[in-house]
């Protein structure tokens, strides 16, 4: 009777943890985890030297090390962090010629497992270093003047 029963309970919970796992989606990508490989930020965020959003790392990048991570695992965001409001320009590829490093703008991304909004993309932000590296801190550099 009892062993019936315990078959029934471990049948319900092997069932409970198959569903997880298909509803578990992305992997939880931790930076910490990955800091001492010293991959460059690049390798899984391509566009920060070519376009103005930084992108995310997909199947293949993973891949290069996890063999068995599928397309769903490694849909990335799980969640954005960073976001700006639609009427303000930003673009990496030209803070990242103009030598901006990561840290000044995300803190020490690689200190955590996950990104925290270490540094809060806010105008005072923007403008103070605009100011200190002599660049333009006209509004129209930064929003669409439309009347
Ligand atoms: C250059 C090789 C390499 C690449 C590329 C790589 N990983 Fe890893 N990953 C590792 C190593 C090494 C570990 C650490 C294993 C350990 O210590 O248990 C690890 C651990 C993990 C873990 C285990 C949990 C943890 O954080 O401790 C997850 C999940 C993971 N990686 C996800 C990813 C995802 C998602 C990608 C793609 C965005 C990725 N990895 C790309 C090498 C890599
Ligand atoms: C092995 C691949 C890999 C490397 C190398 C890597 N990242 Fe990431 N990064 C990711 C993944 C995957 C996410 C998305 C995690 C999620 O959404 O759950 C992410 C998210 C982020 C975010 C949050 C973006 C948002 O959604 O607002 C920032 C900021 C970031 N990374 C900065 C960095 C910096 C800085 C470096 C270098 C010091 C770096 N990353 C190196 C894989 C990587
Ligand atoms: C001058 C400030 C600044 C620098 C330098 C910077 N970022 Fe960003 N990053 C931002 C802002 C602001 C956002 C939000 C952009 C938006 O919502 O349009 C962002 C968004 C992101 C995102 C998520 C959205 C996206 O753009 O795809 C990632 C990933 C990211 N940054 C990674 C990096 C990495 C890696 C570096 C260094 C190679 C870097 N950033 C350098 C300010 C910066
Ligand atoms: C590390 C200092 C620094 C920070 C922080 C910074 N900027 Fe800049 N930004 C610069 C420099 C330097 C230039 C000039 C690049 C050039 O003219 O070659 C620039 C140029 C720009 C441009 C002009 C792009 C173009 O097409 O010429 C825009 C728009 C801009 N920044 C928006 C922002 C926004 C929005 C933020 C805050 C989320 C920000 N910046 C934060 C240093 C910074
Ligand atoms: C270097 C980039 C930059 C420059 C230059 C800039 N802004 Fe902004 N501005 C931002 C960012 C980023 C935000 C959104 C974040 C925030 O609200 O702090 C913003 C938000 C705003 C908002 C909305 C504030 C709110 O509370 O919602 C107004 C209004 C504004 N800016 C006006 C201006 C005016 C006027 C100028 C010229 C004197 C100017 N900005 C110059 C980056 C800039």
């Amino acid at each position: 009777m009892t062993g019936i029963r315990s078959l029934a309970v471990l049948t319900l919970l092997l069932a409970a943890v198959c569903t997880m796992h298909a509803a578990e989606g992305a992997a939880r990508f931790s930076h910490k985890t990955h800091a001492p490989l010293k991959m460059p930020c690049a390798k899984c965020h391509t566009g920060v030297s070519k376009a103005a959003a930084a992108g995310y790392p997909g199947e293949a990048e993973c891949k290069v090390c996890h063999t068995a991570f599928t397309a769903a695992q490694t849909k990335f965001p799980t969640k954005r962090v960073y976001r700006l409001p639609d009427f303000v320009f930003f673009s990496h590829k030209v803070h990242l010629d103009a030598r901006a490093e990561c840290a000044r703008c995300h803190g020490d991304v690689n200190a955590s497992a996950a990104v925290t909004l270490a540094v809060p993309p806010t105008m005072k932000m923007c403008v103070d270093c605009h100011r200190e590296t002599k660049a333009s801190i006209e509004c129209f550099v930064c929003h669409e003047i439309s009347q």
